[in-house]
Parts: C-alpha cells; sequence; structure tokens
C-alpha cells in the first residue's frame, strides 16, 4: 500500500513514523517533507498539486497533515478524483478555519466553551471592550497558525490589541471574537472521527507560550507530553461525551459528516471541562507526543475513519510509558525566523533512543541546516514523566545551532504532580 502523507513540519514527520509501525508495511511518502522526513519516506514534488502527485504516485491513501490544505478543501478534491484521502472536507473543517462557526455549532450542539460577543469592525470591539470583564481573550476569526489570540489584562492591552487586529490588520481578519476568559489547566483532547464514532487518543498538553513560566507571546507550540497527570479514563470518556460527540452528531446532521481528527483545545475549568478552540488535525507539538505512544496501528485508523461506521467498536492502545518532546526553535521565532545556521549534534541525540523530529530543517551544501520558526523536536519516552523529561532534556541538549531556543519547563508541571502522587 502506498501512502502519501501531506504536510512538511515534526506533525507529519511522526505521522509518517508512526504509519512506518503499521503492520499494512505501507510504501510512504511525503509532500513537500522536510530534509529530516527524507530519510523515512520519498520526497514528492507537487508543483501542480497534490491531486496530481498522488495520482503519479499511485497513492492508495492520502493522510493531510496542516490545516491550510484541508480548510481549502484538499479532501474534497482528492476524493472528488477518487483518491482515498484522509482528514475531514472543508465543510467539516470550518470547525477549525472559522472559530465563528465553531462558536454557532457549539451553541447549537450544547457543548461547554467561553461566553463570547463577535466584533465586526473597531469600533464595535471598542464599544464591547468597554463593558467586560478583564482579563479578556481577543481571536481572530480566521486561521492565524495558532498566533491570532491576545489576551489582555486590561483595558489598554486589549484596545491595543484591537488596533494589532483592525487598524493594523496584523492577522488579516475581518472579524474579531472577544471571549470570556476561562482560568484552569489547558488539556488537548484528540479523537479520530468516522462521521458518527468518535475514538479518543491519549490526552496531552501543549506549551504555547515562547519563554518559560508561559511568558511571551504565543507560538505553534514549544513542547509537549502525554499522557497528563489527573486526566484519567473517566475525564476523556467526560470530554468525549460533553464535546467531540455531541459536535460529531451535529456536523452529521447538517450533512456535512466529520471523518478525521478532531482535535478539542480544552481549559478544565472548576466548573468542568469547557472548549477553547477546535482543529481539524493533529495537533503539533502533541502529536510528536501522542503518536510514540501509540501501540495500535494508525493506518488501520485512517482507513477506518473514511467508511461509515468503520470505527464503531475501536479502542486504541497506548503504552503507559509517558512521552515528553521539547521543541528547539530558531532565533528570533515566533516573530521570525532565521535559517542556515548548522545544526550539529542530532545523530548523537537519536543515538540515546530518542526520536528526533524535523519541523523547519533543510540540506545545504551537505549539511543540516535550520529552515524555520521550529527546527527540530525531541521527544523520548520513560516509565514515568521524570524519566521521560531527562532523557528529552539529555538528548536536546546535544543538538546545537547558532540562536536555538528551547524552553526549560516542558513537563516539569508533570513531574511535580507525579511525584507528588508517589
Ligand atoms: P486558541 O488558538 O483559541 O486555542 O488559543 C490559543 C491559546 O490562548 C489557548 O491555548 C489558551 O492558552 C489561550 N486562550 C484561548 N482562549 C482562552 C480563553 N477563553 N480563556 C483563557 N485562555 C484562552
Ligand atoms: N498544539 C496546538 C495546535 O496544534 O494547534
Amino acid at each position: 500500500m502506498r501512502v502519501l502523507v501531506v504536510g512538511g513540519g515534526g506533525r507529519e514527520h511522526a505521522i509518517v513514523r508512526a504509519l512506518a509501525r503499521s503492520g499494512h508495511a505501507p510504501e510512504l511518502f511525503c509532500t513537500p517533507g522536510n530534509a529530516g522526513i527524507a530519510a523515512d519516506a520519498g520526497i514528492v514534488a507537487a508543483d501542480d498539486g497534490v491531486v496530481p502527485a498522488a495520482r503519479r504516485l499511485g497513492a492508495d491513501l492520502v493522510v493531510v497533515g496542516p490545516e491550510v490544505p484541508l480548510v481549502a478543501g484538499l479532501v474534497d478534491e482528492l476524493e472528488e478524483a477518487g483518491i482515498a484521502a484522509f482528514g475531514p472536507s472543508a465543510a467539516a473543517a470550518r470547525l477549525e478555519g472559522s472559530k465563528l462557526y465553531a462558536k454557532e455549532a457549539m451553541r447549537e450542539a450544547g457543548v461547554p466553551t467561553a461566553g463570547h460577543e463577535l466584533a465586526a469592525s473597531r469600533e464595535q470591539a471598542l464599544a464591547h471592550l468597554s463593558g467586560c470583564s478583564y482579563p479578556v481573550v481577543l481571536k481572530a476569526d480566521g486561521l492565524a497558525a495558532g498566533k491570532g489570540v491576545i489576551i489582555a489584562a486590561d483595558r489598554d492591552e486589549a484596545s491595543a490589541a484591537v488596533e494589532a487586529f483592525f487598524t493594523e490588520q496584523r492577522f488579516g481578519a475581518t472579524q474579531v471574537l472577544i471571549e470570556e476568559f476561562l482560568e484552569g489547566e489547558e488539556l488537548s483532547m484528540l479523537a479520530v472521527c468516522d462521521g458518527t464514532n468518535v475514538v479518543p487518543l491519549a490526552p496531552a498538553q501543549d506549551y504555547k507560550r515562547i519563554f518559560d513560566g508561559d511568558r511571551g507571546p504565543n507560538t505553534g507550540g514549544m513542547g509537549s507530553y502525554s499522557p497528563v497527570a489527573g486526566v484519567d479514563a473517566a475525564m476523556v470518556a467526560r470530554t468525549v461525551a460533553e464535546v467531540h460527540e455531541p459536535i460529531v452528531g451535529l456536523m452529521a446532521e447538517r450533512g456535512t459528516p466529520f471523518r478525521g481528527v478532531l482535535y478539542a483545545g480544552l481549559m478544565l475549568t472548576a466548573a468542568g471541562p469547557k472548549v477553547l478552540e477546535f482543529n481539524c488535525r493533529f495537533g503539533d507539538p502533541e502529536t510528536q507526543a501522542v503518536l510514540p505512544r501509540l501501540r495500535s496501528d494508525l493506518l488501520d485508523l485512517c482507513l477506518a475513519s473514511r467508511e461509515p461506521g468503520g470505527l464503531a467498536g475501536v479502542e486504541t492502545e497506548f503504552t503507559p510509558d509517558w512521552a515528553v518532546t521539547l521543541v528547539l526553535a530558531s532565533r528570533g521565532y515566533p516573530e521570525s525566523s532565521s535559517k542556515g545556521d548548522v545544526i550539529e549534534g542530532v545523530e548523537a541525540a537519536a543515538a540515546t533512543g530518542a526520536e528526533i523530529t524535523h519541523a523547519g530543517t533543510a540540506h545545504e551544501d551537505g549539511k543540516l541546516v535550520t529552515a524555520g520558526g521550529r527546527v527540530l523536536n525531541v521527544t523520548a519516552l520513560g516509565p514515568d514523566a521524570a524519566a521521560a523529561r531527562e532523557r528529552a532534556y539529555d538528548a536536546a541538549e546535544l543538538i546545537t545551532f547558532g540562536g536555538r531556543q528551547i524552553r526549560t519547563d516542558i513537563a516539569a508541571r508533570a513531574v511535580e504532580r507525579t511525584t507528588q502522587e508517589a
């Protein structure tokens, strides 16, 4: 079986590695891929589009990683061309593509989420801000690579955010959601769906801010770990029942069934889990921590998600080991990124047993160099959070490049919790 993975980040590298463990022993290809993925999959050019590339390849399945092509309808195009594809249709991907669409769907399905107001202009936004309580959250309506969210502590910060959104057009949005600030701990609950059934993956947490202590601007994600202390099978079942299933049910009723990965970004509030956002795909960097723990066959899950009722009664199995993923980012990230810095030590890091997945890397004159904001992910497994964390940091220490940024507190919370428990 030939499988083509679309995307070129750490998430896609982790997907390629998980597919390689499938009992189907698939032949793996990736477009556009990156310098690391090239070692695990054939790199395919798709200058004329993914559909012709998949056809030339004779792909039996295309797995679409990132949200942009999903929201743009790549899965619809592939399926219309008779090529099997894993991921939601454009209509279903609106759950991620429009925060407003997601809010309305949640209201209709009775899914708990933060209260919000919609502002379609600078004046409307400023008017809402005069009556709201602080802190308050402002979100650009469209896709913004995890960066279109501003948490404003007070009115001044909120007004500055409004100028950034409407006057500077920093995220290209014409509508902004002004949302109630939720307090609690975040949880990423990903689930594979077939339009009707919901099969949860292991719970994970990610770190969105660039600096230790959750300071600085939001990024695409600086680290993650799985499982999550305190999130037991009952909590997983609760989020599936209160969040995923009602939404999947609503999307089916609307004639736009959700197939693929439905990622609920949740806040565990005192009043229970509430949705911060939906994503229509595997999370990055959660996937780099979750998939190395998956014992079930990822390819089987992808194939089953395309069949109506294909996931009925399916359960996933994960190793009890913990996984910790660290992101190594380049100088200037997230505002900018630097390219061409020579990377050393990847082989030594991999030799420790850690899994190194590539995000923004390239080969230049025979050397591995940085080629993006998030450069590499280092994932290590261990029998407990402390062991996984230590192994991940030991391996990451071996990797060097100019301007390297790494958070030093990834999974520290998990270690604290689990040692208290023990
Ligand atoms: P989002 O892209 O909507 O997940 O937002 C990015 C990050 O902003 C989330 O992971 C949270 O850390 C934070 N955030 C978003 N919405 C809220 C909210 N209503 N209350 C508190 N924090 C939020
Ligand atoms: N980890 C956040 C995201 O994938 O959007």
